[in-house]
């Protein structure tokens, strides 16, 4: 029997494209491989958002040439996402050795590409054909209580340092009740936790229905029964007034949103094309906290994009500081060849970036302490998740405002079997990247 493997690369997005790639796969009769090394596709699902994952990538694919000069010539190695839709067959310049080539649009085709690289030729298809959504494709899911539900692919804002807009194509909405019919049908299927994706998905309907319903959507989602429902990403120029309200009226929406600021200054934000000011940012935030007391906050930002002065970094730390975000993820600007900010002048020397970041970075880092800290003492309603990534007598749960809890294995139960329950645990202890916790009396 042929096995298959896929590494993932970059964001949410490609984790729900992957399970769709390996659903195509396993419906060929492919079982899953636990290594690239041993598999017979090797299929890598790329990142091109920042320059490291790129140059990641192909430092991958090069290492596994030997593979095919080493005695197993007849492994296909196939790359798509978003590097494989940016660079189509110039991939083949990089990595020689590559017998397929996929765009963001052509998951669909993986099987068909599958079967033309038999022959020995190298098979590529990365044009945009039309309305197909990867979330109509059969599924491998990688958990079976929780699910990646897409409800938009591509983006329309483009951001000044942004390169998915070109890889991904303009924004373009699925059919509500699709959604809808998804999720109840995994509900059925046992899943408890569902998060809707999209690169903006608080504009989800505009292009479809002439104005956004997302906030209709998240009803419609509730109403399926599901537990828990999460989202990303949010953008702060379209977060709406309804969609704060939903967020704050249905139980099953969690108390947590991740919504990327990028940058703390009025003159990078415009330069950024971000088309928000740093008070209108302000301004959601003050609506989310009074709507849902006590939500968690997480952003990205950007330091050292180009024209960054030392005072328009002071300005994102000001930010950061009076938001008092519980996490963020922090980037170096990285030049995208094809975006606008790619040709602009005055680029941050390294040295400055790098020294922005680790000043950042540790603001971050005792943010996300004094989080935690916090949570000591409270009893935190937890879905469990399976055993922690380091040690299988420790489990690895999320509170419902998104935070990761370790808690013994109890006695004579196993972590894989109390994976996708919830239960109450009292927060014992904080670090500055997670919780330690104990089962509170009267588990549910
Ligand atoms: N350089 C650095 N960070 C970037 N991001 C997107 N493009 C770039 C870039 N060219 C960051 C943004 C975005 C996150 C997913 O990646 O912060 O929100
Ligand atoms: Fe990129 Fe901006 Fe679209 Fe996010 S909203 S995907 S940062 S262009």
């Amino acid at each position: 029997m042929k096995s298959y493997f896929v590494r993932t690369f970059g964001c949410q997005m490609n984790k729900h494209d992957s399970e769709r790639i390996a659903g195509l796969l396993e419906q060929r009769g492919l079982v899953v491989a636990d290594s690239p090394e041993t598999a017979d596709v090797i299929v890598f699902n790329t990142c091109c958002v920042r320059e490291t994952a790129d140059d990641r990538l192909y430092g991958q694919v090069s290492s596994l040439k030997a593979l095919k000069t080493g005695g197993r010539p007849d492994v296909i190695i196939a790359v798509g996402g978003c590097v494989g839709q940016r660079d189509g067959a110039d991939v083949l310049k990089h990595a020689p050795h590559v017998d397929v080539v996929f765009g963001t649009h052509n998951i669909h085709e993986l099987p068909a590409l599958l079967d033309a690289a038999e022959s020995g030729r190298p098979a590529i298809s990365v044009l945009d054909g039309g309305d197909r959504f990867a979330s109509d494709l059969p599924s491998a899911r990688d958990s079976a209580w929780h699910a990646w539900v897409s409800i938009t692919v591509g983006c329309d804002n483009h951001c000044a340092y942004c390169i998915v807009p070109t890889v991904r194509g303009p924004e373009r909405s699925r059919a509500l009740e699709d959604v809808v019919d998804e999720i109840a049908a995994l509900v059925a299927d046992g899943v408890v936790e569902v998060t809707l994706l999209g690169q903006n998905v608080n504009s989800f309907g505009r292009d479809r229905y002439g104005e956004p319903r997302f906030a209709e959507l998240l009803r419609a989602v509730a109403a399926t029964g599901v537990r828990r429902i999460r989202f990303a990403t949010s953008h702060p120029k379209d977060l709406s007034d309804d969609t704060i309200l939903a967020m704050a009226e249905v139980p099953a929406i969690m108390p947590y949103l991740h919504l990327p600021v990028q940058h703390g200054s009025n003159r990078i934000l415009a330069a950024m094309n971000r088309r928000y000011t740093r008070e209108q940012y302000f301004a959601r935030i003050e609506a989310l906290r009074t709507a849902i007391p006590g939500i968690t906050l997480s952003t990205d930002i950007i330091v050292g994009f180009p024209g960054e002065t030392e005072d328009d970094f002071a300005d994102t730390l000001d930010l950061v500081g009076r938001v008092g975000f519980d996490h963020a993820f922090t980037f170096i600007y990285s030049p995208r060849e094809g975006t606008p900010a790619a040709v602009l002048p005055e680029m941050v020397t390294r040295e400055v970036a790098q020294e922005r970041f680790d000043r950042l970075a540790t603001l971050v880092r005792d943010l996300s302490f004094s989080s935690n800290e916090r949570e000591v003492g409270a009893v935190r309603s937890c879905l469990i998740e399976g055993a922690s990534r380091r040690d299988t007598a420790i489990l690895a749960a999320r509170t419902s405002h998104n935070k990761l809890v370790h808690l013994p294995v109890p006695y004579g139960m196993r972590a894989d079997e109390m994976a996708g329950t919830v239960h109450d645990v009292r927060i014992i202890a904080a670090h500055p990247w997670f919780l330690t916790g104990e089962f509170a009396r009267g588990q549910r």
